[in-house]
């Protein structure tokens, strides 16, 4: 077990560069089982969770090699089992993800239920809905769920919410169906395009990914491709909020700032100065200080996996903010968390009234969650004394090297091994 050791260190200021999205290349990842053909990954991020699904794939007969630090080779010559038992998925949800692919490529898929971020039900009845639609059979025992079809065939699905997951989970067996599928009222974010752009250079006939409606005309085979994942915009977002907290001045590279419009916004009218490049933001954080209410919706809405870390800077600003969150019906874990640290903050149904306070003082917390910790790691950057993040593998699951890039800005986070306390 690892914690995070933070002292509060003043504004942050430099220039910090972001990886490729987590929640891109995890399915991708997956979608390299609909083919035997090479597959080349630029820009992968080293994450827990990529490590987890090289695990999954490699389970199934995948073989990776690293070409460099960020590109990996991942080929499939031969899927060897359509099986994914539960010590391999329990660690991460987006194994889910391996389901559609493999119903596609050998006929069955049969999944243990998956595991991840502990924030509410989660489940995955929009992903059957959309194999059942494509002529699969379903069937769901003690902890796993199996899908058969000996041939899938397009059909019409209106997904009744825009689910990030099941449009990629039915995406990609649909790639491989006969004739065509539309998905309507399709989640839209910007990897789900990612996705629908490495599918169609593998051969696939994918067209409306970021719109609501995705049709996707079934091919015979998929080949094997390059791609370069995009930029991660919930890292980015929390880079800015490092700025923001610390009323510091931070260059952020390799950003798409189309991605992260409602970020960009909320961040204007608390007070910030923002410089748009093409792939750089720069956040002045000098002046910030109005408070700011918002609700969580999916994209191009605020997005979900950018509230906690919002709530950390509105711990601290002048004026109530009310967040509303809409997408997961328990995501406020944090809550209790920031309360610790000396934030004012009461939960009225779906909403979290963030009252500022005059500042945060350090002292040991739990991050529940991998955007949980994100915001910690935020809230200790700003509260007096020392801050101990526990529980920091939630953290490496969704961001490679956190605390280097902070104290690359200024910060003083230390990374230290914590002694396991047994209770008898
Ligand atoms: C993805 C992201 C996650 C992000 C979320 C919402 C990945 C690997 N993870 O998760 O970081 O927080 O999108 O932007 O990309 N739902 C159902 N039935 C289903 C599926 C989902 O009711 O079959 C509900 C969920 O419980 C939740 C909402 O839909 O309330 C959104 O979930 P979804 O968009 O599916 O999120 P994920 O794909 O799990």
């Amino acid at each position: 077990m690892e914690k995070f050791i933070i002292k509060n260190n003043g504004p942050l200021f430099g220039r910090v560069r972001v990886n490729g999205a987590k929640n891109a290349v995890l399915p991708i990842m997956a979608a390299t089982l609909l083919t035997e053909g090479e597959c080349y990954l630029e820009n992968v991020p080293n994450l827990k969770d990529v490590r987890a699904m090289k695990e999954v794939i490699t389970h199934f007969g995948g073989v990776f090699k690293d070409i460099s630090v960020d590109e990996k080779y991942i080929q499939i010559s031969k899927i060897i089992t359509s099986e994914a038992p539960y010590d391999l998925v329990q660690k991460m949800r987006a194994s889910f993800f391996v389901m559609g692919p493999l119903l596609a490529k050998t006929g069955v898929a049969k999944i243990s239920l998956p595991g991840g971020c502990a924030i509410g039900a989660r489940p995955v009845d929009l992903h059957l809905k959309g194999f059942a639609a494509l002529g699969a059979t379903i069937t769901q025992g003690q902890g796993f769920i199996e899908a058969r079809a000996e041939k899938l065939i397009g059909a019409t699905i209106y997904l009744d919410f825009p689910s990030v997951g099941a449009t990629e989970n039915i995406m990609m067996a649909a790639t491989l169906a006969e004739g065509e599928t539309i998905i309507e009222n399709a989640a839209e974010e910007p990897e789900i395009i990612d996705l629908s752009n490495f599918l169609n250079k593998m051969g696939a006939n994918v067209r409306g990914a970021g719109t609501d409606t995705i049709r996707i005309e079934g091919v015979e085979k998929l080949k094997g491709t390059r791609h370069e994942i995009i930029p991660d915009r919930i890292e980015t977002g929390t880079f800015m909020i490092a700025a923001a907290i610390t009323k510091g001045n931070i260059m952020v590279e390799n950003v798409v700032p189309t991605h992260i419009k409602p970020i960009i916004a909320k961040l204007i009218e608390c007070g910030a100065k923002l410089e748009i490049g093409e792939d750089t933001i720069r956040v002045d954080a000098s002046d910030i200080g109005n408070s700011v209410d918002l609700t969580t919706l999916p994209y191009p809405g605020f997005p979900t996996d950018m509230q906690a870390q919002f709530m950390a800077l509105m711990t601290i600003l002048d004026g109530t903010s009310v967040i509303n969150e809409t997408v997961f019906e328990n995501r406020f874990m944090h809550i209790s968390e920031l309360v610790r640290l000396g934030a004012d903050i009461r939960i009225e149904g779906h909403s979290a009234i963030v009252s500022g306070v005059n500042g945060l003082e350090g002292t040991e917390v739990v991050a529940t969650d991998l955007r949980a910790g994100a915001a910690l790691v935020l809230a200790g950057l700003a509260a007096k004394g020392e801050t101990h993040v526990n529980s920091i593998f939630h953290i490496d699951r969704g961001y490679e090297d956190l605390e280097i890039k902070l104290n690359s800005l200024g910060a003083n986070i230390k990374r230290v091994e914590v002694a396991e306390i047994i209770h008898d």
